[in-house]
């Protein structure tokens, strides 16, 4: 089977994501194809594939255009054929967070027009390392208030990778 697995990432978490999900799906002995969304020259056909993943990450309450853009470009096939979106955010990694988290959600299948047939809202990462002070300054005022961590100013990773992995597998198994 060949799988397509195309995704934003801004500062790299989805990106690691991506990779961890790329490893597994060649491990079940199937094919992975990853695809930069924000990669302009990269050429693709996505109807050559078996099943879809879509990986993002919420910035600012939104996921990456180049992502929106992918979506509604290929938005026929994502209907018809099995595909899987994947939102991560930080919100995800909260219990009182989990409906912005499917607010991101419904917010990307109201600007793209896809609803797909399953969503996973997976926790990212805080790294404090890829933030300049105004990045800083949107997750302390913004993202992160209201929302209780211990040592806000330490990198964090949220994602849930037994998680992930399980939802793979029945996505491929699906
Ligand atoms: C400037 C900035 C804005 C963010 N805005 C949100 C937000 O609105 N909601 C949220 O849940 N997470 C927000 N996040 C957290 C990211 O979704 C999280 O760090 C994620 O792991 C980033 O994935 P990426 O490294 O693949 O881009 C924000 C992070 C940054 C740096």
């Amino acid at each position: 089977m060949k799988i397509l697995i195309a995704y934003g990432s801004t500062e790299g978490q989805t990106r690691k994501v991506v990779n961890a999900i790329a490893k597994q799906i060649k491990e079940l002995g199937h094919e992975a194809k990853k695809f930069d969304t924000s990669d302009l020259l990269g050429e693709l056909h996505p109807n050559s594939f078996d099943r879809i993943i879509v990986a993002g990450s919420v910035h600012e309450k939104m996921h990456q255009e180049s992502l929106e853009f992918f979506v509604v470009a290929h938005r026929e096939q994502l209907k018809t054929g099995p595909a899987l979106f994947i939102s991560i955010s930080l919100a995800a990694a909260f219990a009182n967070g989990m409906a912005d988290a499917q607010g991101y959600v419904d917010h990307f299948s109201k600007n793209t027009g896809w609803h797909p047939q399953k969503s996973l809202m997976l926790a990212g990462a805080l790294r404090h390392g890829e933030y300049g002070l105004f990045k800083e300054h949107i997750l302390e005022h913004i993202v992160l208030k209201g929302r209780d961590l211990e040592d806000p100013a330490s990198d964090h990773e949220f994602t849930d990778w037994e998680r992930l992995s399980l939802d793979i597998d029945e996505f491929i198994a699906s």
